[in-house]
């Protein structure tokens, strides 16, 4: 490992409707809630990575296919052992696990290093050190999973800040 490492992650990234009703989701659970503009889906975690490891980690992000499914937010759950409550989807597209499959065979194809070690889980974080969503109806949200990112998670000014280092979709490719 270099000197400079990141600590970072892939994820579906909303877009700024989807973003607002998410947040709306918030008020169903009470707890440390996710910065609004945090909030997203984790499609692989990676942890520390050399700085220069950034290059690969672009191009990857750059050959996946643009994805073009849809997502129906219509459901609200909770993991117990971490108290994190989430918006998720009763049924998971199957496009979305290959996409995310897609994305797991490609890093390991380039040996870089991932949390493997849960089983793919599709969710966005809403709260931590939450309680268990009470009120759970609400009007499904229709996000068109179009924008995937590599983020860096990052501390600034004492805030947990995700950084968009690289985007792919359809309108945006940097
Ligand atoms: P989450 O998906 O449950 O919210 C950055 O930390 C993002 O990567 C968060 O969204 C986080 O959790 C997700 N993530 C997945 N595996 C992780 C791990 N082992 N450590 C930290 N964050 C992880």
């Amino acid at each position: 490992m270099s000197e400079k490492s990141l600590r970072l992650f892939y994820a579906l990234w909303p877009n700024k409707d989807v973003r607002v009703k998410l947040q709306q989701l918030q008020q169903h659970t009470r707890g440390r809630y996710t910065r609004p503009e945090n909030l997203h889906i984790t499609l692989a975690f990676l942890g520390q990575q050399a700085a220069e490891t950034l290059p690969q980690l672009q191009n990857i992000l750059a050959g996946l296919p643009y994805c073009d499914f849809s997502l129906s937010i219509d459901r609200l759950g909770y993991f117990k052992k971490n108290r994190i409550a989430w918006a998720g989807m009763k049924d998971i597209p199957e496009p979305l696990f290959t996409f995310q499959k897609n994305l797991v065979q490609s890093l390991d194809a380039a040996g870089i290093a991932f949390d493997s070690g849960n089983r793919f889980k599709p969710h966005v974080t809403l709260a931590r050190e939450a309680d268990p969503p009470l009120d759970t109806s609400f009007d499904p949200i229709v996000w068109q999973a179009a924008q995937t990112t590599l983020v860096q998670s990052t501390q600034m000014d004492g805030i947990l800040t995700y950084r968009v280092l690289a985007s792919h979709s359809p309108a945006t490719s940097t």
